[in-house]
């Protein structure tokens, strides 16, 4: 038996927001990040409707991008003095994710973050309060799906926490929100949107209900992404849409390795003076996992549908995923994200020496390949990897050869 689970309702469209209004309950905790919310008036608009609609709001503010368990234990904390029936996340996944994670505490304050973190562990939801989540990046689509991603700084190791039981009730989707992303945000967000599209239509776990939102989605990015970055306001609209389709089918069929490694080199070079953003990550090791997995015949197969359904050409299944490979990076050249961690230069600009050195990365190799392996999102990639294998994958990926293994 497969299960597919999306929120009970999704206001979407510009002014969507307005939905707030119609809310029914007593107290709404309203959840976000730095300021960029409070910055644009977002979170004066959501606060008026909700006291619109007859209820008591208090706002939890300043978690943190990458939120850590301690934000998730002080967040839960604020919930419980102020019994909220309702919790309104408003940002993009960083505040969305921390405050699914306060749910679960608030819920259940005897939980554990350890207790959380088993998959598909979760109790059941909604005793206490239901979950409206308000996207304002165009990427992870955390507003539908099943997953939020916790930090354990002391152990520098992001865990997700997957469960249905943690897929909003309520998702709104207004792209008045993503108009005020800056243009890296835009181009980052992107690439991790039509990476959650063609790992979730490869993953071993997609189905008919998966299919057609990852297969339309894909769609839409490849019309839409480089003119929102290059300011094209409708295409920002648009794209707003399609990173939601796009989690509406990962949030049901999973990922693959592409993900598997964004998540453990993330962090592996902090000490070198950058992150690697999720998004770049992604828009690097995309071509190269997409030639990989290609050796298993399904997934060649329907890397072939996916480059059918853009109109790319081709006329073998092995040209199909070749013209695939080179549209997915010229849309990095288009973006301006470099191909390689070895070009990977301050906030992902492609420059000659990036700040991972060589040495660095063939010393750590084997512990992040090791890593990768056990990530949650390994098991559903379409071609299982051995560690000589994954260690081959991150060494293309560092230096931007060939994967012909
Ligand atoms: N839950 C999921 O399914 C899922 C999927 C993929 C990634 N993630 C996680 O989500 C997090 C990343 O989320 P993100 O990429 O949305 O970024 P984010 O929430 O970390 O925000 C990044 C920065 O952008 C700013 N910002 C957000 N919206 C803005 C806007 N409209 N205008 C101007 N500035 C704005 C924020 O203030 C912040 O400084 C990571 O922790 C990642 O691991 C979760
Ligand atoms: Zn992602």
């Amino acid at each position: 038996m497969a299960r597919f689970t999306l929120p009970r309702d999704l206001y979407h469209g510009k002014g969507s927001l307005e939905a707030l209004k119609s809310f029914t309950g007593k107290k709404a905790m309203i959840c976000v990040g730095g300021g960029s919310m409070k910055r644009f008036g977002f979170l004066d608009r959501a606060a008026d409707y909700l006291k619109e609609a007859g209820m008591e709001v208090e706002v939890f503010e300043g978690i943190e991008p990458d939120p850590s368990v301690e934000t998730v234990m002080k967040g839960a904390e604020a919930m419980a003095r102020f019994e909220p029936d309702w919790i309104i996340a408003m940002g993009g996944g960083s505040p969305i994710d921390a405050a699914k994670a306060m749910w679960i505490k608030y819920e259940y304050p005897d939980i554990t973050f350890e207790e959380m973190c088993k998959v598909f562990g979760i109790p059941a939801l909604r005793k206490k309060a239901r979950f409206c989540a308000i996207s304002s990046t165009s990427g992870t689509a955390t507003e539908v799906t099943a997953f939020s991603i916790i930090t354990d700084y002391q152990k520098g190791i992001k865990y997700p926490i997957a469960d249905f039981e943690i897929t909003p009730d309520v998702a709104i989707v207004d792209p008045d929100l993503a108009e005020t992303m800056p243009q890296k945000l835009v181009a980052h967000t992107g690439m991790d949107a039509i990476t959650h599209a063609v790992e979730a239509y490869v993953s071993t776990a997609n189905c008919d209900y998966t299919d057609p939102l990852a297969l339309h989605a894909i769609k839409m990015i490849q019309h839409d992404l480089v003119d929102s970055y290059n300011g094209d306001m409708a295409k920002r609209a648009s794209m707003h849409n399609a990173q939601c389709l796009a989690g509406m089918a990962f949030s049901n069929a999973l990922l693959g390795i592409v993900h598997s490694m964004a998540h453990k080199t993330g962090a592996a070079f902090d000490d070198h003076g950058a992150h690697i953003i999720h998004g770049a990550a992604n828009a690097m090791y995309l071509p190269k996992v997409i030639a990989y997995n290609a050796k298993d015949e399904t997934a060649k197969k329907r890397y072939g549908d996916i480059a059918d359904f853009m109109g790319l050409g081709g006329e073998t299944l092995e040209e199909k995923v070749t013209l695939l490979i080179t549209y997915l990076r010229k849309m990095n050249d288009d973006l301006n994200i470099p191909h390689c961690i070895k070009h990977y230069g301050a906030d992902s600009y492609p420059c000659e020496q990036g700040f991972v050195p060589e040495d660095v990365f063939l010393e750590r190799l084997p512990e992040i390949a090791a890593n990768a392996l056990l990530d949650a999102c390994t098991g559903s990639n379409p071609r299982q990897p051995s560690q000589e294998d994954m260690e081959k994958l991150l060494k293309c990926c560092y230096y931007d050869t060939e994967v012909d293994f």
